[in-house]
């Protein structure tokens, strides 16, 4: 089976094309225009999509030497992300899926995040448990099989991806705030300061990155009155190891707990390499599988696996469905 996949869900705007499993071809066209704004504008973020679809799906197909008659099915994000970026890239599917009389499918984005790792490790199977995190969400789940999904804990205020970019915008490090601190944080020290860790002693499976957002904005509060031994680099190191530190301790209970032998991460998060080490480290005799970096961020190759996945279990949408940006997970 030949499915495209879009995903337009906030700033990248990207397609793909699965074929029987396997990936053929992903294109993924990052939006460079946010960066002087500190933060994803919606508005120009759809803008953006509207103007480059057509070129990255007919680049995507023309890499996998195919044309739009070859396909059998359409895959498209329809949440969770921003309601307007999602509309752009389900208007495109809808259009091609009635010009051709080819079935579609929508697709959960943060479902298609955790069936990344299926990409990265074609041996992977159910049971396993994922740790979830991206730039609006930081999750626990656990899954026996497609479709069954028990979500054992969350972030209750912000997610590991904000924390990553609010802390960026505090320290005035640049956006996208993920890489910005890992690249500082590289030559900082990570003990300079001990920032909080939320919930860490907690029996729960939750998250809480509130109050390390609010403790460095205190520190950095009267920075300028500090004596410099402390840098921009050691605050980076210890902030960012503050979120690592309580995102691989939670993950290791909740392996410890389900008595779990693997473990995926998934989403933009996954990307940081300290996170990748520390989590390896913590869990030698454990199988634990992180996508390789253009699968951890944004991209439509984990939406058109997911997709041809259902199509293949004899599903497909109606063609009205709509967005939706608050679109969850079931849990089962
Ligand atoms: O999954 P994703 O690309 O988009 C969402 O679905 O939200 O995740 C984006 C988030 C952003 O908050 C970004 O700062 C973070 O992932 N991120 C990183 C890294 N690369 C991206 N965080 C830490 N280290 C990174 N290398
Ligand atoms: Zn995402």
């Amino acid at each position: 089976m030949i499915v495209l996949g879009i995903e337009t869900s906030c700033d990248e705007t990207a397609a793909s094309i699965c074929v029987d499993g396997k990936i053929v071809s992903s294109i993924i066209s990052s939006q460079e225009i946010h960066a002087e704004f500190g933060g994803v504008v919606p508005e120009l973020a759809s803008r953006e999509h509207e103007y480059l679809l057509n070129t990255i799906v007919n680049k995507s197909l023309k890499k996998a030497s195919l044309n739009y008659h070859n396909l059998d099915g359409i895959a498209v994000t329809q949440g969770p992300g921003l309601s307007g970026t999602l509309l752009t890239g389900i208007c495109f599917a809808k259009g091609l899926s009635q010009g051709l009389s080819t079935p579609i499918i929508a697709v959960n984005h943060l479902e298609a995040h955790i069936f990344a790792n299926f990409l990265a490790d074609p041996e992977l199977e159910f049971p396993f448990i994922c740790l979830l995190v991206s730039g609006g969400h930081t999750q626990l789940w656990y899954l026996e099989d497609i479709d069954e999904y028990t979500l054992l804990g969350e972030t209750l205020d912000d997610a590991a991806g904000e924390a990553f970019d609010k802390g960026a915008r505090i320290l005035k490090l640049g956006y996208p705030g993920g890489p910005s601190i890992e690249k500082s944080a590289e030559n900082g020290d990570p003990n300079a300061i001990k920032f909080p860790r939320g919930l860490i002693k907690s029996d729960s499976l939750d998250f809480s990155f509130s109050g390390l957002k609010t403790s460095l904005l205190y520190y950095m509060d009267d920075y300028s009155n500090k004596k410099k031994e402390v840098t921009i680099n050691d605050i980076a190191a210890s902030y960012q190891e503050a979120i690592i530190d309580v995102l691989s301790n939670k993950l290791l209970r909740a392996i410890t707990d389900y008595n779990i032998n693997t473990c995926v991460i998934a989403g933009g998060v996954a990307a940081n390499k300290k996170l990748r080490t520390k989590i390896h480290a913590l869990l030698p005799y454990k199988k634990v599988i992180f996508p390789e970096l253009d699968l951890c961020t944004d991209n439509a190759a984990m939406i058109a696996y997911l997709g041809e996945l259902k199509l293949k279990n004899g599903e497909h949408s109606e063609i009205d469905f709509g967005v939706l940006p608050n679109l969850k997970m079931k849990t089962f």
